[in-house]
């Protein structure tokens, strides 16, 4: 029988999502599908509540169900349950299951592009304080960084993360992060700055290490101004694009039983 899974989310219609999926299932010549779910707000919680009727083994939920996903699992992850946030389900005897793919997609990104990323990494800079910032956060402290200073432009939401993961985050006004740069191995940007039809992320690198890692997760477009920036003044850069597949891994691999790998193939795909 096929197995079909889907990504929920509202709207849908530009998930990179089924491509990825897509490539994978053809590639290991599995008899499922991947496809797309709309869901109104209004709909989500009756649909998960009654998730087998969906005729779905599992999905992955994107904006803006992801609170509403971890709220309806029967079970959880310790990471989904650390985030608040459910990104990937799966039908487990009867019950809806959820896990949070994000963390892995962010390290996993970071490991395939420059594995020696965390070598003597002592503090971490990440911009934005909100769900994807959680989960860098998260990610980050899971590999013994010793601090992470988190910028945002609303301080309000920097102390929010110190309150929730403890004196490693340093929570910092966005204006005063010149300041913060200095010796900074690893910049992490997490807003929705430098996103095809936002404003750029311009801020001065100067005072970063030289041997710095600068990352984003925004991926459209693949090279933002800031990584442009990175890259003119000789640091190395990580794209956005590897998070987004390196997280649909798990998912795949629960739902249809073979562990897929992210290729440079799948990359020009999904672009
Ligand atoms: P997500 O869950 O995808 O991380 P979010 O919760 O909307 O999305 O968070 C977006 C992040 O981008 C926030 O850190 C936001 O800053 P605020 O908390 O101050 O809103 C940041 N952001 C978005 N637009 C911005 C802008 N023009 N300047 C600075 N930061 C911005």
């Amino acid at each position: 029988m096929t197995r079909r899974a889907a990504i929920i989310g509202h709207p849908v219609a530009h998930s990179r999502s089924p491509l990825i999926h897509g490539h994978w299932l053809v590639q290991h010549g599995i008899d499922g599908e991947y496809g797309r779910r709309d869901i109104e707000p209004e709909a989500i919680d009756a649909f998960l509540a009654d998730f087998a009727a969906s005729g779905l083994i599992g999905a992955n939920v994107t904006v803006p169900h992801k609170e509403a996903a971890f709220r309806a699992v029967a079970a959880l992850d310790p990471v989904a349950a650390a985030l608040g946030a459910v990104n990937t389900l799966w039908l487990e005897d009867g019950h809806l299951n959820g896990a949070n793919t994000d963390v892995h997609g962010f390290l996993a990104n970071l490991d395939a592009a420059e594995p020696d990323w965390a070598r003597a990494l002592g503090e971490a800079v990440v911009l934005g304080a909100g769900g994807a910032s959680r989960a860098v956060i998260y990610g980050l402290i899971s590999r013994g960084i010793g601090r992470v200073v988190v910028a945002n432009r609303t301080l309000a939401r920097a102390q929010a993360l110190r309150d929730q993961f403890g004196a490693q985050v340093l929570p910092v006004d966005w204006r005063d992060l010149g300041g913060r740069l200095n010796g900074c191995r690893l910049l992490v940007n997490t807003t929705s700055l430098g996103m095809k039809g936002q404003p750029p992320l311009d801020i001065d690198l100067s005072a970063l290490s030289p041997d710095a890692v600068v990352s984003d997760i925004v991926y459209v477009p693949l090279e933002t101004p800031l990584l442009a920036t990175a890259r003119a003044r000789g640091l190395k850069t990580v794209d956005g694009l590897g998070m987004l597949l390196h997280q649909a891994v798990p998912g795949f691999e629960r739902w249809f039983g073979v562990r897929p790998q992210v290729t440079a193939e799948l990359r020009d795909l999904v672009l």
